[in-house]
C-alpha cells in the first residue's frame, strides 16, 4: 500500500517511552497507520533507543528549537495526521497548536481536570492521588492546548485506588492501563478522521 495512503503518528517523549513503545508495537504492519518519528527533548531519553530498535527516525530537539518553530518544521515533513504525546513534559508552544488543530493529544495518568497541571507528571500525580485519600484513579487522553492537561477529554479509564497503596503500586496500575489503552485511542482517532 502506498505510502500516502497510510494515517502518519508522530510521538514525543521526555522519558523511558513506554507508552511509545506500546504505539511502535501496536502499529508495527498494522494496515493503515504508521508511526512515522518519534522527537524528544531529552538526549537521555529511552524512547530514543525503543524508536531506533523499531527504525523509527528518532530525533532530539532544544528548548530554543521547540520554541522558534524549528521543531514545528522538522514535523511538518512527516506530515503527520496526529501527533501523540506520550510521557512529554513540555507545554507545546501556540504556533504548534495551532498548526495541527485537534491532532495532538497527550495521556496524563490520572482522572482530569483533577490533578493535572504543572509539575503534575509521575510520581507526583500518584503522590497528590494518595495524599487527598481517593478512592480511584485512572488515565486521560486529551487534546492538548497550550495550556498543561486542559484540553478536552478524549477518553478516561478508572481503577480502583487500595487501602496499602503506594505511589508506585499505583503508578504500575495506571501504567497498565495507559499501555492497554491508548494505541487503540489512537487508532480509533484516525479511522474516525475524514
Ligand atoms: C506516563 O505515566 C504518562 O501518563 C505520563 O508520563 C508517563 C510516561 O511514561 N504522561 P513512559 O515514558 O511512556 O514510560
Amino acid at each position: 500500500m502506498a505510502d500516502s495512503s497510510f494515517k502518519r503518528v508522530v510521538i514525543f517523549a521526555s522519558g523511558s517511552g513506554s507508552n511509545a513503545q506500546r504505539l511502535m508495537e501496536y502499529f508495527d504492519n498494522h494496515a493503515s497507520i504508521r508511526i512515522v518519528a518519534l522527537f524528544s527533548n531529552n538526549p537521555e531519553a529511552f524512547a530514543l533507543e525503543r524508536a531506533r530498535k523499531f527504525n523509527i527516525p528518532a530525533q532530539v530537539f532544544t528548548r530554543e528549537a521547540f520554541r522558534n518553530g524549528t521543531v514545528l518544521e522538522q514535523v511538518k515533513t512527516f506530515n503527520p495526521d496526529l501527533v501523540v504525546l506520550a510521557g512529554f513534559l513540555w507545554l507545546v508552544p501556540a504556533h504548534f497548536i495551532a498548526a495541527y488543530p485537534n491532532k495532538i493529544i497527550n495521556i496524563h495518568p490520572a482522572l482530569l481536570p483533577k490533578f493535572g497541571g504543572k509539575g503534575m507528571h509521575g510520581h507526583f500525580v500518584h503522590e497528590a492521588v494518595l495524599q487527598q485519600k481517593e478512592k480511584e484513579s485512572g488515565i486521560t487522553i486529551h487534546y492538548v492546548n497550550e495550556y498543561y492537561d486542559q484540553g478536552a477529554a478524549i477518553y478516561q479509564h478508572v481503577c480502583p485506588v487500595e487501602l496499602e497503596d503506594t505511589p508506585e503500586l499505583l503508578a504500575k496500575r495506571v501504567l497498565a492501563l495507559e499501555h492497554e489503552h491508548l494505541p487503540r485511542v489512537v487508532e480509533m482517532l484516525l479511522q474516525e478522521q475524514k
